[in-house]
């Protein structure tokens, strides 16, 4: 058998393979509520095969979504539509987690195909806030967060924690990645604070710490905590592949059980070498260094470079998102090319591709 289909252990949860659908904001909810796109979306891609979908970024507050059309978990009446959607995957043995994030200066944005723009109060937009009132581009800056700013920021990752708890999600993934409010704080190029927020990487990094302590403390021992990293700024002066091994090995102190490795998104200047697998060797390095369970994600497209990925030991398993949009029946074709038999939903086995 190939690895791309060997169970995984983590916790108390098994994954049926190592293919991992990548968190992706569908900006197709309102006032953070799920809807029927939601479920035949992520519904499609458990049907496909995927061991574990993390839901995408969903907001623990309003004033931390990207977009108004973002989902979210701050108020109890989201859990309704998010229960009906986690009952269809695990229908399809398929393991669900959402990803609890505060989009920090990006929010009160319009929606990718709504020219992404940061929207005024009349636009629907909101006072969008950062560690520091440094906007990330030529736009009005945001308002840098009080000391009972960042205390909500923790309080509404552990009241959404609670929601997810109660919605019936096997996994719960921070965002601390992409130029997001997590990732605001560690980087240096974002967070000018002087207070026990900025300056130090005791104190950049503090915030997550805080957030984990928080979630920790609402979710159970058993099951799978995930954090997702920008591993590098792709900046000079910027938070860095070094950092982000020795933010990880405290994470793992602290009951983190899996980083999933990407990179980018703090500066419009970075300034990215883009190709197959680029952010593998972050997924590698913190693996080696760690020994955490990792998670490789960016432009992983074929059966036979994820087959490659973990027979070579760089990481545990692998994301798929833009792949996984154009094929959502990704691990049907993989088993087939691999030469795995895997089981099919019984309404599709007359299609069924033999290895
Ligand atoms: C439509 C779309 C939405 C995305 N939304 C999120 C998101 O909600 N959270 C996140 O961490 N990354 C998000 N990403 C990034 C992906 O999860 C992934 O890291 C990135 O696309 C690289 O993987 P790929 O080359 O397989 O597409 C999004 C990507 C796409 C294409």
């Amino acid at each position: 058998m190939s690895k791309l289909f060997e169970t995984l252990q983590i916790k108390s949860v098994t994954l049926k393979n190592r293919i991992v659908v990548s968190p992706m904001c569908q900006y197709s909810a309102v006032d953070g509520f799920a809807n029927d796109w939601h479920l035949v979306h992520l519904g499609s891609r458990a049907v496909g095969g995927v061991a574990l979908i993390i839901q995408e970024a969903t907001a623990v507050s309003p004033e931390g979504r990207i977009t108004p059309d973002d989902l979210g978990l701050w108020k109890d009446e989201h859990k309704e539509k998010l229960k009906s959607i986690t009952a269809f995957i695990h229908s399809q043995n398929c393991l669900f987690g959402v990803q609890l994030a505060h989009a920090g200066r990006k929010a009160s944005h319009s929606s990718p195909w709504k020219g992404s723009k940061l929207l005024k109060a009349n636009e629907g937009g909101w006072q969008n806030v950062a560690p520091s009132a440094i906007a990330f581009g030529d736009e009005t800056p945001p308002a840098a967060l009080t000391k009972e700013g960042i205390q909500k920021v923790i309080d509404d990752f552990k009241k959404a924690t609670s929601r997810a708890l109660e919605v019936g999600y096997d996994v719960i993934e921070i965002h601390a990645a992409h130029g997001y409010l997590l990732h605001e704080f560690l980087s240096p190029l974002v967070n000018k604070r002087e207070d026990e927020y900025g300056g130090s990487f005791e104190n950049r990094t503090r915030l997550l710490l805080q957030v984990v302590d928080g979630v920790k403390q609402v979710w159970p021992q058993d099951k799978p905590l995930f954090v997702r990293i920008s591993a590098s700024d792709w900046a000079e002066g910027g938070w860095d592949i070094d950092e982000s091994v020795q933010l990880v090995k405290t994470l793992k102190q602290k009951g983190v059980d899996v980083i999933d490795c990407s990179s980018g998104g703090a500066v419009k200047h970075q300034k990215i070498s883009i190709g197959p697998g680029y952010q593998v060797p972050f997924a590698e390095r913190i693996k080696k260094e760690t020994q955490i369970t990792t998670g490789a994600v960016g432009l992983i497209t074929t059966p036979e470079q994820a087959e490659e990925i973990l027979t070579s030991g760089k990481a545990d398993f692998i994301l798929l998102a833009r792949e996984s949009l154009r094929n959502p029946y990704f691990p049907m074709h993989a088993a087939s090319v691999l030469k795995d038999d895997i089981k099919w939903p019984v309404q599709y086995e007359r299609a069924k591709l033999h290895p």
